[in-house]
């Protein structure tokens, strides 16, 4: 998607679709005498109507969204740019100019109105048909792909830094949501390196792999006690970006990449099983915000690292009962072949530790008990650090793409003792997304970091089953932030 800005009046925009705010369309585009059009128009926050224009008009369609009252806020906002969105891409067209500078919303800058529209219209946008007859690229010319802000000469500056920062974040989304809905046969831990390599072709930025073999001699037990069940090998990427001053700390992110959890032998039931290919959402997170603060050129110093692995029941896959040794030299008792995104996990963010990051975040489709605590719309937020943690919940706020924290006390560890090693990596009924962040705290003992359980926010089920691009937008914000 193309997203630039222009400094000019709604009247004077020639697109296919023109999106106005309701209260000000009638005056903004005098000239085409739509008192009568709109006359009807409900006022609530989030309804749109659409009309053709007269055809001395500019741009064809205009699209009319109410953005509420006097006293209308961020999440009006909001509501009606999903909507707008929605109403764009019903009417059709290639492109779409956006009026902005007049929509007065308490407490949101042009720069953040204009970031709102932009994912909106990215998320709704998106489609996905890479293996369908007819998936034509003939197809994507009927789709908006060319979006116009309009700002006036005050907010030019803004609106320019908010359509390169949305051009890069939803082109963060967009590969996240593909990586989660490529099949389980294609995406796995060979493709996400390949993937993570065209990342890594940009400046400052580069890929290292580690294969199986360097993860033994690492002694990364956990990790390869998932890895040994599959006949696919699994990898461990790391893109370093250094978009920062030299010497600076990094920010890190980590990956879960599952690229298919079947529970390994013990074995999930067969019911959805296939959204178990979804179970690399941590990683496709990780990687979109990767690529979303690379595109955006931010002055910061990034460590991606994407611990990619299949999790397979085979005459080689780690029973319940084998003790494996973490890098760190901690043992663990596998109790429960499923519960493997920790185990990948912890090797990861013991070996981040080298980069002596200013803090990491980990993201996980990590437990089904956060998808029982908090459902679809919260993506679960744990710990060991204040700061960060709010730094995280305020960013889910900004960009709408929220987290709600959990406890990590102290007094829910005893749930992960074992009679035979250091640790089981199961912690029972009770908290299972508490037990599995205490499990994960372990091995981050020395540093800030936060972790992020995506189980109920990375993808939808059902009728719009698919990969939502969540938490790319937090992510993307998170490390924005850290950016100067
Ligand atoms: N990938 C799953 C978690 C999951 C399940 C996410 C369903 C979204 C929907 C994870 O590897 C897993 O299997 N977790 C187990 C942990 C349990 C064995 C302690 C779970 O949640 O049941
Ligand atoms: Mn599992
Ligand atoms: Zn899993």
């Amino acid at each position: 998607m193309k997203i630039s800005t222009r400094n000019i009046a709604a009247k004077d925009a020639s697109s296919d679709l023109l999106v106005v705010d309701a209260s000000t369309a009638v005056k903004l585009l005098k000239p085409y005498k739509l008192d009568g059009a709109l006359a009807n128009a409900s006022d609530a926050a989030g309804t749109t109507t659409t009309v053709a224009l007269p055809s001395n008009a500019k741009a064809k369609k205009l699209i009319c969204v109410a953005v509420g009252g006097k006293d209308r806020g961020a999440a009006d906002f909001r509501k009606a740019a999903n909507e707008a969105a929605k109403a764009v891409k019903s009417a059709g067209g290639t492109s779409v100019a956006w009026g902005l500078s007049q929509t007065v919303v308490k407490g949101l800058s042009v720069a953040e109105k204009a970031q709102m529209a932009v994912t909106a219209l990215a998320s709704e946008l998106y489609w996905y048909d890479e293996h369908q007859a007819g998936n034509a690229k003939d197809k994507s010319a009927k789709r908006p792909n060319r979006i116009t802000l309009l700002c006036d000469e005050r907010s030019a500056k803004a609106s320019r830094a908010a359509a390169r920062y949305g051009e890069a974040l939803s082109a963060g989304m967009d590969l996240a949501r593909d990586l989660g809905n490529e099949p389980p046969n294609i995406c796995n831990p060979t493709y996400l390196a390949s993937e993570a390599r065209k990342i890594a072709r940009a400046e400052k930025t580069t890929l290292k792999v580690l294969s199986e073999k360097q993860m033994l001699e690492l002694g990364m037990g956990a990790f390869m006690s998932v890895s040994q069940g599959s006949d696919t090998p699994g990898k461990m990427i790391i893109i370093e970006y250094k978009g920062g001053k030299r010497g600076d700390a990094p920010v890190a992110l980590v990956g879960k990449g599952i690229t298919f959890d079947t529970g390994g032998i013990s074995l999930k039931p067969g019911a959805a099983m296939d959204e178990m290919k979804f179970d690399m959402c941590g990683a496709a997170g990780v990687l979109g915000a990767t690529r979303a603060v690379i595109d955006a050129k931010m002055p910061v110093n990034l460590i991606t690292i994407v611990a990619a692995a299949e999790n397979m029941p085979s005459g080689g896959a780690s029973r319940p009962g084998d003790v494996v040794k973490t890098m760190s030299g901690q043992t663990v008792e596998i109790l429960n072949t499923d519960a493997e995104g920790r185990l990948v996990l912890c090797d990861a963010l013991t070996y981040v530790q080298r980069y002596k990051p200013k803090a990491v975040v980990d993201v996980a489709t990590l437990t089904g008990a956060c998808v029982v605590a908090l459902g679809s719309h919260a993506t679960g937020l744990l710990a060991n650090n204040d700061d960060l943690a709010d730094e995280l919940l305020e960013c889910g706020e900004q960009t709408g793409d929220r987290a709600w924290r959990l406890p990590i006390w102290d007094e829910y560890q005893p749930q992960l003792k074992s009679n035979f090693a250091d640790m089981a990596n199961i912690g029972g009924r009770e908290a299972g997304t508490i037990t599995a962040a205490c499990f994960l705290s372990r091995f981050a003992k020395d540093m800030a970091w936060a972790h992020l359980d995506i189980a109920g926010t990375a993808w939808n089920s059902g009728v719009r089953k698919g990969a939502t691009g969540r938490p790319v937008a937090l992510l993307t914000a998170w490390v924005a932030s850290h950016a100067k």
